[in-house]
Formats: structure tokens, sequence, C-alpha cells
């Protein structure tokens, strides 16, 4: 059997942006940085291209992508904005936020993109690098996180690469994502706004701008909105163990702040997510450090509990997938 045609790595400059840009057009699948993670991009317009993405991850078919756009102006002509929606959408694009809204008469995000939904998904990033390249695509790009399903969201290139090298056309590398955990996504459907996904903007952030906090969950009516919401996700390959106060030897630690569990000089590896116990710093660092204690070869990672306010919402809510049972 031949070997498949090896990943191109472009540069972050003119040159990279176009062949990205042309790449995509053409159909193929382009991993691109976003502020929260590295996204696995196509033409949303083009089922076939959509269709190259699940194949490439391995995702079940029935899970709906998001679409990114370069302005507020191109995401707002593919769906219906109501009031909740638009000021979201004014507060927070460019930035880590997917609002889910009906599908715009004239939308063009494809069916498949959608997983059959009369909704999409759309976000503005806040990383110039990827606005650029969405401008100079022109159609909207469908993006879940470039790692194979299930498994922990690349926040770098080599990431990227170690999960899907050969299996796309191309990533365009413009270094760690600054944000680190996906995009807060939220639906606007019709009644009061439902946080589906935590994620970087914090649900403070959300209410302050709302006047309200958000619901919870991802039921509306009978229908669950989040089909790809699936318990197990993000998992590395080492069993996750969560508020851990105390080591057995040989396990990996995964530290938050100053706490220090007992028998932690029996750990095989350990990393703290911020020794100063900021959980921006602890978002941007989360999926990097399960890779490398993952890498230690431990079979069991135990968690030191991380505090849930702001950004810890989020960080908890990954953790958490990546303990559920498989
Ligand atoms: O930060 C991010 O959001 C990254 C970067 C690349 O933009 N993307 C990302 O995509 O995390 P993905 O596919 O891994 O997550 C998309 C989430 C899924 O949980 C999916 O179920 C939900 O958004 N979603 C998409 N369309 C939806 C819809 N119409 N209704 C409800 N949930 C939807
Ligand atoms: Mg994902």
């Amino acid at each position: 059997s031949t070997a498949p045609p090896p990943t191109r790595r472009l540069s972050a400059d003119d040159a990279g942006l176009e062949q990205a840009a042309a790449l995509i057009a053409a159909g193929r699948l382009v991993a691109l940085p976003t502020e929260t993670v590295y996204g696995l991009g196509a033409d949303a317009t083009d089922p076939a291209a959509v269709a190259g993405i699940y194949a490439a991850k391995e995702r079940p078919s029935f899970n709906p992508l998001i679409a990114h756009l370069p302005t507020r102006a191109a995401a707002m002509a593919q769906g219906v904005f109501d009031a909740h929606a638009q000021k979201l959408a004014e507060h927070f694009w460019p930035g880590p936020l997917t609002l889910v809204v009906p599908v715009a008469p004239g939308g063009t995000v494809c069916d498949l993109a959608r997983a059959g939904l009369d909704s999409v998904a759309l976000r503005v990033p806040g990383h110039a690098l990827a606005r650029d390249l969405l401008a100079r695509v022109g159609r909207p790009v469908a993006a879940p996180s470039a790692n194979r399903s299930g498994r922990v969201s690349p926040t770098r290139a080599a990431h990227v690469l170690a999960d899907l090298d050969g299996r796309i056309a191309a990533i365009l590398d413009g270094g760690d994502c600054p944000v680190g955990v996906e995009s807060s996504v939220v639906a606007c459907l019709g009644g009061p706004p439902r946080l589906l996904r935590p994620g970087g903007v914090t649900r403070e952030a959300l209410a302050a701008v709302l006047g309200f906090p958000p619901e919870t969950g991802g039921e509306v009516g009978a229908r669950p909105v989040g089909p790809g919401l699936l318990a197990s996700h993000y998992a590395p390959r080492a069993g996750v163990r969560l508020d851990a106060t105390r080591i057995a030897p040989g396990e990996a630690v995964l530290l938050f702040g100053a706490f220090r569990p007992e028998g932690l000089a029996e750990a095989c590896a350990a990393e703290n997510l911020s020794e100063a116990g900021v959980a921006e710093e602890a978002a941007a660092r989360l999926f990097s450090a399960l890779r490398r204690l993952d890498a230690s070869g431990a079979s069991v990672i135990a968690v030191a509990p991380v505090p849930e306010a702001g950004l810890g919402e989020a960080i908890n809510d990954r953790l958490r997938r990546a303990a559920a049972p498989r």
C-alpha cells in the first residue's frame, strides 16, 4: 500500500494564507489556528468537503459543526438573530463564543455541517490570522477541533499532526492558541439563551451582558440541541481521576495553584496548570499538560481540585468528560 500524502505545513504569511485558502476553496481539509484551539477547516457549503472532516476525525456524523466567518456581518447573514443573540454577537464577536441560531432563509451552510438540524452554530474567531484566512476563502468554514474524535483538543501544530498527519491537506501554523479551551456554545432559539457548552467566554461575562444568567443544559423541548455533547470526550489514553487529594504511587498528577495532594512525591510525573492559581493561565495550558502527562506512560492521571469560578467551569467540564466512562 502507498503512504498517505504528507500534510503540508504552511507558515503564517501571505503565501501560506493564500495556499490555505485555495485548498479550502478546492474542497480540501486545512487545520487552522484560532484563539481557542486548532480547527479542522473545510468549505461549509460543500457537503463532500464536510464529509471529509467527519472521515478524518472519525466523528459520528450526527454531531453538527461550527461555521466560522471573518466578520460579524458575514456571520449574521447566516442565521436569524433574536435580541439576545444580537447583544451577545455585538459584545463578544470576534471572540470565543459560538451562537446557535435558526438558519437564515438564504443560509449557505450545508445540511451535513448542521447534521440536518434547522439551526446553525456560528462563530467569528478572535484570532487575526484565522479571520484573514476566512476572508480569503469567502465562504463559511466548518471547523471542529482538529483532533481525532473523542481525543484531547489541539492547542499547537504538533498536536494536530500527532492525530491527523497524512489525513489532511495542510496545516496553517499560528503557534500556540492563547485561550486553550473551546468556545462557549450558547443557543438562542427563542426563549432564554442556553449555555450548551461552557468555554472561553465565562458564564459571569455572559450574564453581565444579558442582564441575567443563561440557562444551562442541552435540551430545548424534547429535542437534544447539542447531539455532539457526548459525555466521554477530550480523553487521553490514561484514565482520569478527579478531585484527587491523595496520590497513589505511579500516578501522573495535574495540579492547580498551591494545593499539594498527599503522596505527591511518589507520582511518576506532575504538571501545574497555574502555580499562581490563575484560571486563564490554566485553560491555556490544559490540553498540552494532559498530552504531556499521557506521554509519561502512567495508567492514571490524578487531577487535583480546580475552582469552578470563571474559566474554571470550562476547565472542569473538559476534565469531567476526560474522566467519564468510555
Ligand atoms: O473553539 C471552538 O469552538 C473550536 C474552534 C475550532 O472554533 N471548535 C469546536 O468545534 O470546538 P466542535 O465541533 O468540537 O464543537 C462544536 C460544538 C459541539 O458540541 C456541537 O454539538 C455543538 O457545537 N453544535 C454545533 N452545531 C449545533 C447546533 N445546531 N445545535 C446545537 N449544538 C451545536
Ligand atoms: Mg472537539
